[in-house]
């Protein structure tokens, strides 16, 4: 049987992970910049996650929703802490796809509305309103299409001002990456947070901020959205949530109210994935990880701005994108093959950087070095 062929990878098998560290077959250590796609928050097999893991594996790794298990509430209240909305509620899923799925349902459960409101450049994930809520056609298939989706561009508040002038009782939500991840890495401004906020409230429809990147303290706060200083209705999150361990959730304002059978998973909120993320926040937590997160991110973007060669850098906190000119396209390769360093791309010439929120100054200078030996070469 072949694996159904969806993938273009790199030809490196890595067989061995510590902090921000990789090694392959050959026993050569590479730079991880790339966090796995974001989802390495407290580095590779951190101490603390192994243990809280496989203790929790000796003890029990399943069982489903029909019975008790209060590491959900655990991780809930651990949750609540740490994100500052201890007044929210939390619903537990596999994926980021799965969350902003639910997210958007939800939505439409709360008002009973149908049209969602999502931004050029947005990417929310393959499920099928997630994806219907995706800014790609080429990955939307023809049984995902549909009306109810309005999509507006990034950053424009007088456009999604007109769109609630016009139909702002139809509209259930409006979904927005904090910091576009696949789009770019465009950061949202904090006046369009807002206005999508008061709009929101003006006309009784839902604020979904997908968190799934640029959450769980990525940028230097708990969700990027906290920058804008107001609170979304709904957050979405996965990636860094479980350091690996396939977990995602959503953060629900008190005013939706659930009832039995609204949202449901036979995975979601299992013991193994509740001791996982338990044990991400635990080291967030203990380690300072947002301010490590806000202080390494803020020194790479400074430096990284000092190269002339770079057209542009964006970004907060460890969510950084650099945007390089076409003569400059073989950076990513380079930094890979030759100075052993991964990293991420968002569409041809932006590179982006997603490493653990633990990364160390020492290792962002090793980066520096070999960006600019690649760069300037
Ligand atoms: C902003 C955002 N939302 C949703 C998703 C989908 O997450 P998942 O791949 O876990 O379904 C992603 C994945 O890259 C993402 O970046």
């Amino acid at each position: 049987m072949n694996l159904f062929n969806v993938y273009p990878i790199n030809s490196v098998e890595i067989i061995k992970a510590s902090g921000s560290s990789v090694w392959d077959t050959n026993g050569t250590e590479y730079l991880d910049m790339y966090g796995g796609h974001a989802v390495i928050s407290i580095g590779h097999t951190h101490p603390h996650y192994v243990k809280r893991i496989t203790a929790q594996l000796s003890q029990i790794g399943f069982y489903s929703n029909s019975v008790e298990i209060p590491l959900q509430q655990q991780l809930a209240n651990k949750l609540g802490e740490i994100s500052g909305k201890s007044n929210y509620q939390l619903f537990l899923c596999n994926s980021g796809a799965e969350a902003n799925e639910n997210a958007l349902k939800l939505a439409s459960f709360y008002n009973n509305r149908k049209k969602i409101i999502a931004f050029k450049g947005a990417f929310h994930g393959r499920t099928s309103l997630a994806v219907a809520a995706t800014d790609n056609p080429k990955i939307i298939a023809p049984v995902n299409e549909t009306k109810n989706v309005i999509f507006l561009p990034f950053n424009d508040e007088e456009a999604l001002f007109q769109v609630f002038a016009d139909q702002g009782n139809e509209i259930s939500s409006v979904i927005v990456e904090g910091i576009q991840g696949v789009g770019g890495i465009h950061v949202a401004s904090k006046e369009f947070l807002r206005k999508i906020r008061s709009l929101c409230d003006t006309f009784n429809a839902v604020y979904i901020a997908d968190s799934v990147q640029c959450g769980y303290g990525r940028s230097g706060k708990f969700y990027s959205h906290d920058y804008a200083g107001v609170d979304a209705d709904i957050y979405t999150m996965a990636k860094g949530m479980g350091n690996g361990f396939p977990i995602g959730a959503i953060s629900i304002t008190p005013k939706i109210k659930p009832w039995h059978g609204m949202l449901g998973t036979t995975f979601g909120g299992n013991h193994l994935a509740c001791a996982a993320a338990l044990a991400v926040l635990e080291v967030i937590d203990n380690e300072n990880l947002l301010l490590n997160a806000e202080k390494t991110g803020g020194y790479l973007m400074e430096e990284l701005k000092k190269f002339k060669q770079v057209k542009a850098v964006r970004g907060l906190g460890l969510m950084i994108g650099i945007e390089l000119p076409e003569e400059l396209s073989h950076v990513k390769k380079d930094l890979l093959f030759k100075h052993h360093i991964f990293t991420g791309e968002a569409k041809p010439n932006i590179i982006r950087l997603l490493p653990a929120l633990n990364l160390t100054q020492e290792k962002a200078d090793s980066f520096l070095d070999s960006f600019s030996k690649t760069v300037l070469q």
